[in-house]
């Protein structure tokens, strides 16, 4: 076989596999690039710190390091390369909490199938309901969840401060604001900016801590409630972050009347999430384009479906800001 055949053969089949995003999820929960921080280490000495069976990490560890994450340094001693580094907890953009692969995700994708053949989610197939009421029923999964979109948060702050004039803002809303990092981040840049957390009720139990350790308390109201009945009244803005594409159009509609009904004549409402762009530049969006049809029936939409979807709201879509991460999609009523 040529080469070139080979290196294809490789290629196609190291996509199809599971088995390094497994193995790459499993040494993140054992935090071996933090107990690599200070320099390279015996894998029995890493075994011993993670209650992880020597030989079985060693193999693991290979796995990654044939992959550019890790250094084989020594016969059975490791240390970190600079991907690697993005697994410490401590790094500014840590991807340690980040990596989904949860095992409610792993399993709508064991049947993303019915997803191809029907166009709805492949999750409420397989676990008889929808992603929220299943998360609220399962309470690990659910800080597991939050903590993988606290990590793409970190990114999304620095990405949408240098894009963003939120300077005229004097009060926003975070509507499905998870456990509040996003909104955290913002109030402690802006100091004379006001907050209201927004969220499913258990969702927003994690809360405090984060608002508290940005010093961000007195600013900030947290209100737990289901965007389909009502959200709170009188922001300047109305951001969701990465929460329409998650929903099919019909669910959209509602979240945006409520939201609309909430909203001032002033207030504007901001987007952020990954939009459908044409071609097929290898870009994080489609990826997640699919994760939203598996997990939630969503799509990234394009700016028109957007904007068509907030005329039937009573919104005109004003512009879209490009960030270094996702756009920002500002509309406003009209
Ligand atoms: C993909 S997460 C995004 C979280 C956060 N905006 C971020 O970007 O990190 C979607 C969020 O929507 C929340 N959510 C789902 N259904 C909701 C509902 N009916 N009312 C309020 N929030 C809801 C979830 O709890 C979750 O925090």
């Amino acid at each position: 076989m040529e080469t070139s055949l080979l290196d294809d053969v490789h290629y196609v089949s190291d996509l199809g596999d599971f088995i390094v995003p497994a193995t790459l999820r499993v040494v993140s929960d054992l935090r071996i690039a933090d107990h690599l921080r200070d320099g390279p280490r015996k894998v029995t000495e890493l075994a011993e710190l993670t209650g992880a069976h020597p030989r079985a990490l060693l193999r693991a560890l290979r796995v990654l390091a044939a992959r550019g994450i890790f250094r084989e340094t020594d016969p059975e001693n490791f240390e970190l390369t600079r991907r690697a580094q993005l697994l410490r907890g401590d790094h500014p953009f840590s991807l340690r909490d980040g990596l989904t692969l949860l095992s409610c995700d792993v399993e709508a994708f064991a049947r993303f199938d019915h997803s191809v053949r029907t166009n709805e989610a492949s999750f409420d197939h397989v676990h008889g309901e929808g992603y929220w009421e299943w998360m609220s029923r399962h309470p690990d999964e659910s800080a597991r969840f939050d903590a993988t979109q606290q990590g793409a948060t970190r990114l999304e702050l620095r990405a949408s401060f240098a894009a963003y004039d939120w300077s005229e803002l004097g009060s926003i809303a975070d509507i499905g604001g998870g456990n509040g990092a996003f909104l955290a981040g913002l109030l402690s840049r802006y100091r004379s900016l006001k907050g209201c957390l927004f969220d499913l009720p258990h969702v927003v139990e994690g809360a405090p801590r984060i608002l508290d350790k940005a010093g961000v308390t007195e600013r900030c109201e947290i209100r737990g409630g289901s965007f389909f009945e009502a959200v709170p009244a009188g922001y300047d803005a109305y951001l969701m972050k990465r929460i329409l594409y998650s929903w099919p159009d019909d669910k959209v509609r509602a979240v945006l009347r409520t939201v609309r009904a909430a909203m001032r004549e002033d207030s504007r409402m901001l987007l952020i999430e990954p939009m459908e762009t044409p071609g097929n530049a290898r870009e994080p969006g489609k990826v997640y384009d699919l994760l939203m049809l598996a997990l939630g029936g969503g799509s990234a939409r394009s700016e028109d479906h957007l904007a068509a979807l907030f005329d039937e709201a009573g919104l005109r879509l004003e512009r879209v800001v490009p960030t270094l991460m996702y756009p920002i999609v500002e509309a406003r009523p009209r």
